[in-house]
């Protein structure tokens, strides 16, 4: 069964949300969940994070930033467009719970996913100190609704164009060293990013998760492709995760299986281009 496209728009450039007709995902989805969708019935499966769910409309908000053949070819969809498979809600949810003070700590693209996770925990009655960064002003989104979601915001950009001029984690380790009693700091976007905040965290006992991303496939723990090293015992981050302790992630395994079609990737996006008739 086809899923609909009801809105589509480019937040900023590369980035893109997307609300599907999903009333059935919508209804089971809960933070930290993720879907693997296929534009079409020859297309490769791509996992997303699920950003945002209404049950009562039955929708689902993804976000997801171009970088590949199939997030380029669906970014080119619009509302009214199909997607021929979304499988989901898939993987563990965040958990959500009355921890106290809770940093959440969004990079990139990875702000989408700590939206829900930051209003859950709000709702749930922590203090949320969120921190979300971006190379640059231009390419930074949803500022005002995790300003919603949270207790306090800072935001961070890498060029200094707004907010701090540096890295989230220049604000995690202020935060901590201000004395705040931080009971536990959650982290999502590029896993350079996941790494260095879990190297501030770490010197002070502050329980750290991190949402990983690594290459899926079927998504139900059965083909092996998203395996992650933690503590030293491999997991699949489909079914025992997403979510992780940060202090005991192999990041350089992440990292390097993450780079591992990055050759066949080129050669899909070359061979579109060449398709593409000339202007
Ligand atoms: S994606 Fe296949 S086992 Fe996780």
């Amino acid at each position: 069964m086809p899923f609909t496209i009801l809105k589509k728009r480019e937040l900023v450039p590369t980035i893109h949300q997307v609300d599907v007709a999903a009333p059935r995902v919508a209804e089971k989805a809960m933070p930290g969940q993720f879907v693997i969708l296929r534009i079409d019935e020859c297309g490769e499966r791509i996992p997303l994070t699920i950003a945002d769910f209404d049950a009562a409309d039955g929708t689902v908000t993804l976000i997801f930033q171009e970088i590949g053949k199939t997030t380029r070819q669906l970014a080119s969809l619009g509302a009214g467009d199909s997607i021929a498979d979304l499988a989901g809600p898939l993987g563990c949810a965040s958990s959500i719970e009355r921890f106290g003070t809770v940093v959440c700590v969004g990079g990139g693209v990875g702000i989408a996913p700590i939206f829900p996770i930051a209003r859950g925990l709000m709702e749930a009655g922590n203090k949320v100190i969120s921190i979300i960064g971006a190379r640059s002003a231009d390419i930074l989104f949803w500022e005002e609704r995790m300003e919603e979601a949270s207790s306090e915001l800072y935001v961070t950009t890498d060029d200094g164009t707004k907010g701090h001029h540096g890295f989230v984690t220049d604000i995690v380790q202020k935060v901590i060293e201000s004395g705040e009693q931080v009971d536990r700091v959650i982290a999502i976007g590029p896993p350079v990013m996941m790494r260095a905040v879990a190297g501030v965290t770490k010197p002070f006992g502050v329980k750290t998760v991190v949402s990983l991303n690594p290459i899926m496939v079927d998504g139900t723990g059965m083909c092996g492709a998203c395996r992650v090293l933690v503590g030293g015992v491999t997991k699949f981050a489909c079914v025992d995760g997403p979510e992780f302790d940060a202090h005991e992630v192999d990041f350089t395994l992440l990292m390097s299986r993450l780079a591992m079609y990055l050759p066949e990737e080129k050669e899909a996006l070359d061979y579109e281009a060449a398709a593409e008739p000339a202007v």
